[in-house]
């Protein structure tokens, strides 16, 4: 009889977690520290965002905080969302208190006045409401609020919310976590003006040497027979991954099926080589999405340039990156070139982490390569 199929483990299930979460132990305390308080019946002293072109694991972390609030004593509750969940303030209202498990907030018992319908809260457009229904909830029971992609969240929404949560968190035990883009800086402050200067900032960018190694070698290890590697196989991988979390992924992937369908428990630069093939089609297909996003932002002409000027430097000033943007789009305001550079941070073509010196860096750094090759205008005449 054929053994029985197994997941490969590099490929995580929807809502799960990578097989080993490595190097973001800075970032698991820090949030750690943030829901401290609400162990000790506390607000938090402020919001956590995190942010980090795509790929870098501000879902995985996420997923990783929910999983810690899940396993604990289950004096907290933690609600999960992503602003396609959240049209509106009653639809907010109503996943962050379910009218059915919170019975006691009946309109008739609160003290100010909203409805109830078939469908939950009827707020009708009272950002007050809300923030009066969260508070109260939260003293009933402490809560945790995720919400990923928050570089979408609505104006309206958003502002309710930024709103609800500085409130709150003041005087009951509520902790309200953000993941995005680095287009999320922007589009945060375009909500509140203060709200980003306030909060925990978290980036979430590339993995240095050494967890990029255990990405691969401990879920690989885990296996059963145990998977091993060879040194320089180890090292060819991880220097192709550019320790980039998504390509770490890609590659422990292609990897492990070719230690399956060999029943070799060893990697080899052989088994390397054999990887790589299909490693190289899904990162084709991710550049050439990447290619596209920019191409119907209308941004590939400046991206081009922009990554001319990465070629030999691994960060770029914003005077720099400016300069660049102004001969390559021939804008010489100031407004439009910094619209220019927003619009490429918030595709995370490039990006500054939060809390860092002057210095831009690619978001995914060989896709500059990729885009100078296939992006770039044709040389004028
Ligand atoms: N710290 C990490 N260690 C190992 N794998 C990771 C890590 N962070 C993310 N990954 C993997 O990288 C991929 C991208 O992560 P994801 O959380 O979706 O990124 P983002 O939300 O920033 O776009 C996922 O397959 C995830 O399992
Ligand atoms: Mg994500």
């Amino acid at each position: 009889m054929a053994a029985p199929r197994v997941p490969n483990p590099f490929v995580p299930g929807r809502g799960r977690i990578p097989p080993y979460l490595a190097g973001r132990g800075d970032e698991q305390r820090r949030l750690l520290d943030l829901f401290a308080y609400l162990e000790q019946a506390q607000g938090a002293p402020r919001d956590a965002i995190l942010s980090g072109p795509r790929g870098n694991g501000k879902t995985a972390l996420l997923r990783w905080l929910q999983r810690e609030i899940d396993a604990g004593d289950g004096r907290c509750d933690v609600v999960w969302l992503t602003p396609s969940d959240i049209a509106d303030l009653d639809q907010l209202a109503t996943s962050l208190v379910p009218p059915k498990r919170f019975t006691a907030l009946r309109p008739d018992a609160l003290s100010f006045s909203v409805g109830i319908g078939r469908l939950g809260w009827e707020l009708g457009g009272q950002r007050r409401a809300l923030t009066l229904l969260l508070a109260e909830r939260c003293k009933r029971r402490p809560l945790v609020l995720l919400l990923d992609e928050a570089h979408t969240l609505s104006l309206e929404v958003g502002q309710a919310l930024l709103n609800a949560s500085q409130t709150v968190s003041a005087e009951a035990p509520f902790l309200l976590v953000m993941a995005g883009t680095p287009g999320l800086h922007r589009h945060l402050n375009d909500m509140s003006a203060t709200f980003w200067t306030r909060a925990e900032k978290i980036g979430v960018g590339r993995l240095g040497r050494e967890a990029s190694m255990a990405a691969l070698t401990r879920p690989m290890a885990a296996e059963d027979p145990p998977i091993a590697f060879d040194d320089e196989a180890l090292e060819r991988v991880v220097a192709e991954s550019q320790h980039y979390p998504y390509f770490l992924q890609l590659w422990g992937a292609a990897l492990w099926a070719v230690a399956k369908a060999s029943g070799r428990p060893r990697l080899g630069l052989a088994s390397v080589a054999e990887a790589a093939a299909d490693f190289g089609v899904q990162r084709s297909a991710y550049y050439e999405d990447r290619r596209e996003e920019l191409e119907r932002a209308e941004l590939l002409p400046v991206a081009a340039r922009v990554a001319g000027a990465f070629v030999d430097r691994p960060t770029l000033r914003s005077d720099e990156v400016n300069a660049v943007i102004a001969a390559s789009s021939g804008a010489d305001a100031v407004a439009e070139v910094l619209r220019q550079r927003d619009r490429l941070a918030a595709t995370g073509f490039i990006w500054k982490p939060p809390d860092s010196e002057d210095a831009w860096q690619p978001g995914i750094p060989s896709l500059m390569s990729y885009v100078v090759e296939h992006g770039a205008p044709p040389a004028p005449e």
